[in-house]
């Protein structure tokens, strides 16, 4: 049997426990939820689901824990697979996620994390710990949720990317969407939280830092050593509406230099008609020329997908029954 240990249960880890639950034996694994660990929730086991509508409403599921404990409780637990959904945190690197993460590898387990923080800052030691442990390491869910972006490059053996350039953050794109229509940036951003697409700090979102973290982990996939430091990141607080045109917050990398900043789109250009919470991205490849992908890059049932994306190719690529 396949045992899941979930670690942080908002929005992903609940969309993820439901979508496993109803696909499981479409899938024909025996993969099952053994223990879930959550700072305000608790710790329980082998959850039922039941305990779905309180997780919704944040109440307490089973013990309190104390968040030192949490590593304890991952090196102790009996599970196969970690899957880690904590939000995002920058002051600290991608703390705690990113203990976490490296101690549920230490103790050798799979681990699958939705987390931009940990994958952006730490990429190469995460690498190298997976190695070293030969364990699995899913992050898909952190760049366009389960819509193929770097993942797609497996398809494509042999491809060399030249450049790739997006629209990364739904929050930001759903914002100027709504600008475009006339409402304020203020109501807009509150109709984007509303929504659920924003991160817990929604400037995060609005300062381009989001996006940023997301060329940086594409680029770290393909190679290219970009960081924070490194980048231009110019968001849309101050942004004003003129003309015709139409601005979209792009991300663009190539192996030299990265940016985020808002742009004007020529109207002929397929990402000038990327609306609302849509994400999209443009590979540039010398086998393929041009490749967009255009999907939802955020929200609970859809970066579910790409959980289980994560999880059945560990399942192949391990052995896993
Ligand atoms: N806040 C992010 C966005 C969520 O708006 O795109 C997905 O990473």
């Amino acid at each position: 049997m396949i045992k899941i240990m979930i670690v942080g249960f908002g929005n992903v880890g609940q969309g993820f426990f439901e979508l496993l639950n109803a696909r499981r034996d479409e899938l024909g694994i025996d993969a099952v939820v053994t223990e879930i660990v959550d700072r305000r929730r608790g710790f329980i086991r082998n959850p039922g689901p039941e305990i779905l509508p309180d997780a919704r409403a944040g109440r307490q599921l089973g013990v309190k824990v104390d968040p030192e404990d949490i590593p304890r409780l991952i090196t102790e637990s009996d599970a196969n697979v970690v899957c880690e959904f904590t939000d995002l945190n920058i002051r600290d690197k991608g703390e705690p996620a990113f203990t976490y993460i490296t101690t549920a590898m230490r103790s050798g387990k799979h681990v699958i994390t939705t987390n931009k923080g940990p994958v952006a800052f730490h990429y190469d030691e995460l690498m190298e710990l997976s190695r070293r442990y030969n364990v699995g390491f899913g992050f898909k869910g952190t760049v366009m949720a389960g819509t193929p972006s770097f993942n797609v490059l497996e398809l494509l053996p042999g491809a060399h990317v030249e450049y790739f350039q997006g629209i990364l953050n739904g929050t930001t794109n759903f914002i100027l969407t709504k600008m475009h229509e006339g409402l304020s940036f203020n109501d807009a951003l509150r109709l984007a939280q509303e929504m659920g697409y924003a991160e817990a700090d929604p400037s995060l979102d609005i300062d381009g830092v989001d996006p940023a973290l997301k060329a940086i982990i594409i680029s770290r996939v393909l190679g290219w050593r970009h960081s924070l430091d490194s980048m231009e990141v110019v968001g849309i607080r101050n942004i004003e509406m003129a003309g015709n045109g139409v601005v979209k917050l792009i991300a663009y990398a190539d192996e030299k230099r990265a940016f985020v900043k808002p742009m004007v789109l020529d109207p002929a250009d397929p990402m000038a008609h990327v609306n609302g919470n849509l994400n999209a991205i443009k590979f540039k490849l010398d086998t393929l020329g041009s490749l967009i992908i255009i999907g939802p890059g955020a929200g609970r049932v859809e970066t579910a997908q790409a959980v289980l994306t994560d999880l059945m190719s560990i399942v192949r690529r391990y052995g896993l029954r």
